[in-house]
C-alpha cells in the first residue's frame, strides 16, 4: 500500500491515476488546502478503481500514527506542500511550518512505523541561478532566493542526513523542472486559486477569456529571443518518473537525486507560439520588465534518470499545449 500525501493536488492527482492504473493500493492524505475532492473522485471514475482517502494534515502526528496503524504502508510518495513563491515571501513562517515541519512530522511517523521508503517532490529551484547549463544532479545547489525554495532544500538536506545516520532508509529526491499539461482526458488538470503565477495556467486563462493578455516578464535576458528559457515537462511524464524512482529505491537503499526534465529549453515566446499553433488561438501579450527573482535560463540534463531509472520524458510541446487547452476548455473554472 502506498501513502500518497497531497494526492488531491495538481501533480498528486495525476500520480494517483498512474498508481491506480498500475494496480497499486493507495491511501491519499490531503487537507484539501489547495485542492478539491472532485479530482480524487474523477480519478476513481477514470480508472474504475477506488483509493482510500484521509482528510488530514501532515503536521498532525496523531493522524499519521492512526494512518500507519490502520494501513500496511510500504512506501510514501510525498507531494503535500505549499508551492507559491510569492506567498512564501509574504508568509515565510507558514511555509516553514507546512513544508519543513510537515515533512519532519511525516518522517518521524514513518520511522515509528518502520516505513523507510520515500519519494519526495523537490524542485530545480534548489539549484538557484545555476553556474552551468544543462543542470546535472552534481551542479551545486545554492541558497534559494525565496522561502519556498528554502523549504525544498531544507527537506532534502534533512533526509540526506537521516540516510547518513540510518542507511536502511531509501529516499528519492526528485527535482522537477517546470511541470505543465494535464491528463489527455481533460478530466484532471491544474486549477490555481486566484490569478495564476505560472506561465501555462496564465496562457490557458487568457485563451478561455478569463484574463485579457499575457505579460511577458523580461525580453532582455541573454537568451535567443531575450525571454526566459525553461524546461517544461508534461505532468504525465513527470508522474511516470515517480513510478520508476519508486521501483529503483525499492531495490536500492540510500539517498538518490534525479532531475525530472526533458533536457529541452523553450522561451516564453516559444511557449506562446506553440500554444497558438497547437490550438489555433491567438494569445495577446505585452513585453514587460523582468519579474523579481527570475533567472534567464534553466534546463535539465536528464541523463542520470535515463540511465538509472530507464525513464525519459516522451510527450512534446504540442501535446503539453493541446492537453492544457483541453483541460481548460472543458473546465473553464477548474473544479469549482
Ligand atoms: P498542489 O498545491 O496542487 O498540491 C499540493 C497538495 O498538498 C494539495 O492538494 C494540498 O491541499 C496538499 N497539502 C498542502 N499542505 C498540506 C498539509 N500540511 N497536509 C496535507 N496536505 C497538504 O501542488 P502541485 O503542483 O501538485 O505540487 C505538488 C508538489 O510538487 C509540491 O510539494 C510542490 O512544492 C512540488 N513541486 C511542484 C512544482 C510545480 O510546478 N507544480 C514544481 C516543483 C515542485
Ligand atoms: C516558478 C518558481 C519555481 C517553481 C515553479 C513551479 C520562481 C522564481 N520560481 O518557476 O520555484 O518550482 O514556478 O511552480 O518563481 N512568465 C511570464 N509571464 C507570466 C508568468 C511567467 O513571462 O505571467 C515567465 C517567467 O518569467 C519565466 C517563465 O515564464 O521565464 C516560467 O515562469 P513560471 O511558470 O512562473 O515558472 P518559473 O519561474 O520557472
Amino acid at each position: 500500500m502506498i501513502l500518497l500525501t497531497g494526492g488531491a493536488g495538481y501533480i498528486g492527482s495525476h500520480m494517483l491515476f498512474e498508481l491506480l492504473t498500475a494496480n497499486y493500493e493507495v491511501v491519499v492524505l490531503d487537507n484539501l488546502c489547495n485542492s478539491n475532492m472532485t479530482a480524487i473522485n474523477r480519478v476513481q471514475q477514470m480508472t474504475g478503481k477506488a483509493c482510500h482517502f484521509v482528510e488530514g494534515d501532515i503536521r498532525d502526528a496523531g493522524c499519521l500514527t492512526d494512518l500507519f496503524n490502520q494501513y500496511a504502508i510500504d512506501a510514501v510518495l510525498h507531494f503535500a506542500g505549499l508551492k507559491s513563491v510569492g506567498e512564501s515571501v509574504a508568509q515565510p513562517l507558514r511555509y516553514f511550518d507546512n513544508n519543513i515541519t510537515g515533512s519532519l512530522v511525516l518522517l518521524k511517523a514513518m520511522q515509528s512505523a518502520q516505513v523507510k521508503r520515500i519519494v519526495f517532490s523537490s524542485s530545480a529551484t534548489v539549484y538557484g541561478d545555476p553556474a552551468e547549463l544543462p543542470i546535472t544532479e552534481s551542479t551545486p545547489t545554492s541558497m534559494p532566493t525565496n522561502p519556498y525554495g528554502y523549504t525544498k532544500l531544507a527537506v532534502e538536506q534533512m533526509m540526506m542526513q537521516l540516510v547518513d545516520s540510518d542507511p536502511s532508509w531509501s529516499v528519492a529526491a526528485l527535482r522537477y523542472f517546470n511541470p505543465v499539461g494535464a491528463h489527455s482526458s481533460g478530466q484532471i488538470g491544474e486549477d490555481p486559486k486566484g490569478i495564476p503565477n505560472n506561465l501555462l495556467p496564465y496562457i490557458a486563462q487568457v485563451a478561455v477569456g478569463r484574463l485579457q493578455q499575457l505579460s511577458v516578464f523580461g525580453a532582455d535576458y541573454n537568451t535567443p529571443d531575450g525571454t526566459g528559457v525553461r524546461d517544461y515537462i508534461h505532468v504525465v511524464d513527470l508522474v511516470k518518473g515517480h513510478l520508476a524512482a519508486l521501483t529503483y529505491i525499492t531495490a536500492n537503499l540510500g539517498y538518490h537525486i534525479w532531475n525530472l526534465g526533458t533536457g529541452e529549453g523553450y522561451s516564453v515566446l516559444d511557449m506562446v507560439r506553440a500554444f497558438e499553433k497547437a490550438n489555433n488561438i491567438d494569445i495577446p501579450y505585452k513585453l514587460e520588465p523582468r519579474r523579481a527573482g527570475d533567472i534567464a535560463a534553466c534546463y535539465a540534463d536528464p541523463n542520470k534518470a535515463i540511465a538509472e531509472l530507464n525513464w525519459q520524458a516522451e510527450l512534446g510541446l504540442e501535446q503539453m499545449m493541446a492537453d492544457t487547452w483541453h483541460w481548460q476548455r472543458t473546465n473553464p473554472h477548474g473544479y469549482s
